[in-house]
């Protein structure tokens, strides 16, 4: 007993002495926090972006911290974002990506090779690929709008937005990228998204591996559920699945992923594809219903479109300007979009920052930017930030607005919802369109108002800062019914 304690004691000390890191003067500012090995972890995770605030006032635009056992150089210039993101020799995204793939999806891909895999999606989301999608998207649309939300019904209905537009978006886009036909023998969207549902609610405590015992049980069963549900799914080309899912699954077998790999690689993509549409499209409803001079203008830029609509061929699958929803859903991403942009350290890597200071990246640390913090909030490019102004992104004649500035600079990144650079979104387009063809749908087809005018917007849940999309807390009770009904 005395021995284990003597060792015991010895293994700690060791470990405290071969970690014991110092700050050199190249290093940024170092901030390990008070508690050995976990550092800042309690407080990073219970609210990110307060937390990189407060560390903001302490050293400035750029500093380390410590993260359960790693260290993690934060860049909150948006001046210097460049790069950083330019540089994916000595800053690597595929080695952070691996460890979350591992923790959420328990996926090993050995032989895998992402470029490949990247330019695969690429390449079915753009052109006339895209076209394809895009109309098979307002097909499924439509069809799932009729059926949760019937044309013969009389009376007001009510529901969470959060939920409905959830759940109307994710099953549509379920069916257009992994299902098909509905009453085919693909497994039901409906059962899906409830298990999705449990699934994305447990995200972001896989992700830091800090689920409780009787959630990681959670977990295992849910994930079990998802991947007998989606095994089907593109396995054969008339399974009425995307050609993207079809030739992903020919790229993994030709990888040699044996089949469970596969059906793990496809709940991935799921979370991928549906995991940030469905949220962005509540926020971008709720701030419209809870700013009436918002909704008149975007009603009124969308009847213009209805009005030149005929039956053949709906105007929304072709190109059409439209400035002030493009300035609403800018403002929505502004506000709600709040990913990290985690790289990891492959080889030392001297960073210039655009004020001409210079710091040394050391190998094996990762490095952060939270475009959330800036430029999307902050108070020195965005006259009161936390205020959603619908037409913050539009000039005074109209056009689309892109001139914001910082320090007197013009900048090159004012908001960064997709991430930028090589490894930004690739669904970019997609989504865009997908979330403006449902805001239309709703807007055109249904009268939907708050239940209580006077409601707020749900808070924000601060402990999932940092992957994609936010969450809200709780939801916001609306009703609606069908615009032609009497
Ligand atoms: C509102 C919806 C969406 C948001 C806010 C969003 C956001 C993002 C962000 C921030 C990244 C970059 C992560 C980084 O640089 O570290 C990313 C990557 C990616 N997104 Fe999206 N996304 C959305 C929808 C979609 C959709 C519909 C697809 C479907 C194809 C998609 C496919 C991807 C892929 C494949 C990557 C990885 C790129 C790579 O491997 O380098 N996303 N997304
Ligand atoms: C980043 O790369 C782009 C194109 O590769 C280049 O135009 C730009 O100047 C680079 N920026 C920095 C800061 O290195
Ligand atoms: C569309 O996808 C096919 C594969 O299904 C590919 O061969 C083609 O190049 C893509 N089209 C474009 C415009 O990228
Ligand atoms: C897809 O639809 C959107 C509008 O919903 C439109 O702006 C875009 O041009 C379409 N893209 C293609 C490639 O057809
Ligand atoms: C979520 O929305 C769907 C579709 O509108 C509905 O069937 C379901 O009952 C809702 N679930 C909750 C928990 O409100
Ligand atoms: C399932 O969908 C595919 C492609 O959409 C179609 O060819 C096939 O006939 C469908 N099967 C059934 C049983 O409906
Ligand atoms: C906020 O998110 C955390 C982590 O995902 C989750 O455990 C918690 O239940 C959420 N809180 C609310 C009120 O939704």
């Amino acid at each position: 007993m005395i021995w284990t304690i003597f060792l015991l004691a010895q293994a700690v000390l060791l470990y405290l002495i071969l970690t014991n890191r110092s700050r050199s003067k190249s290093d940024p500012p170092l901030d390990k926090g008070v508690i050995p090995w976990l550092g800042h972890a309690l407080e990073f995770g219970k609210d990110a972006s307060k937390f990189l605030n407060r560390m903001k006032q302490k050293h400035g635009n750029i500093f380390t911290v410590r993260v359960a056992g790693r260290y993690v150089t934060v860049l909150l210039d948006p001046h210097s974002y460049d790069t950083v993101i330019n540089d994916s020799d000595s800053l690597d995204f595929t080695r952070y990506a691996q460890v979350l793939m591992e923790r959420i999806f328990n996926l090993r891909l050995p032989h895998h090779q992402p470029a490949k895999a990247k330019a695969l999606t690429k390449r079915h989301f753009i052109g006339m690929n895209l076209s394809a999608l895009n109309s098979t998207m307002s097909r499924h649309l439509q069809a799932s709008l009729k059926a949760e939300m019937p044309q013969n019904q009389k009376d007001w209905k009510e529901e969470g937005l959060f939920n409905l537009s959830y759940s109307l978006l994710f099953k549509a886009g379920y069916l257009t990228l992994f299902g098909g036909e509905q009453n085919n023998n693909s497994a039901d969207p409906s059962s899906i998204y409830e298990e999705y549902k449990k699934f994305d609610g447990l995200l972001t405590k896989m992700a830091r591996g800090t689920l409780k015992p009787e959630e990681k049980r959670t977990v295992q069963s849910v994930r079990q559920r998802l991947w007998e549900l989606l095994a089907p799914a593109g396995l054969t080309e008339d399974s009425g699945s995307s050609p993207w899912l079809h030739a992903y699954r020919r790229l993994l077998q030709e990888e040699g992923a044996d089949e469970e790999s596969q059906k793990k690689a496809v709940l991935m993509q799921l979370w991928a594809t549906q995991g940030n549409v469905g949220p962005a499209a509540f926020w971008l409803l709720g701030y419209l219903l809870t700013n009436p001079e918002a909704l008149t203008a975007v009603k009124r830029e969308l009847s213009g479109i209805s009005q030149m609509e005929t039956s053949e061929t709906s105007l929304l699958d072709r190109a059409v300007n439209t400035p002030v929803f493009d300035s609403v859903l800018e403002e929505t991403l502004r506000l709600t979009a709040a990913p990290f942009i985690t790289r990891e350290v492959v080889q030392d890597k001297t960073l210039h920052m655009a004020d001409g200071q210079e710091y040394m990246l050391r190998k094996g640390d990762r490095v952060c930017l939270f475009p959330f913090n800036s430029p999307q909030m902050d108070p020195e490019i965005y006259h009161e930030p936390q205020k959603y102004k619908y037409d913050r992104f539009l000039n005074e004649d109209g056009s689309v607005k892109r001139d914001f500035y910082k320090g007197g600079r013009r900048l090159k990144y004012y908001t960064m919802p997709w991430g930028a650079g090589t490894n930004g979104c690739v669904g970019k387009e997609f989504a865009i369109n997908t979330i403006k063809k449902f805001v239309y749908m709703v807007l055109t087809n249904y009268d939907l108002e708050l239940c209580d005018p006077n409601a707020q917007m749900p808070e924000v849940n601060a402990s999932c800062y940092g992957f994609g999309m936010l969450q809200p807390e709780g939801d916001l009770l609306v009703r609606y019914k069908p615009r032609n009904a009497h």
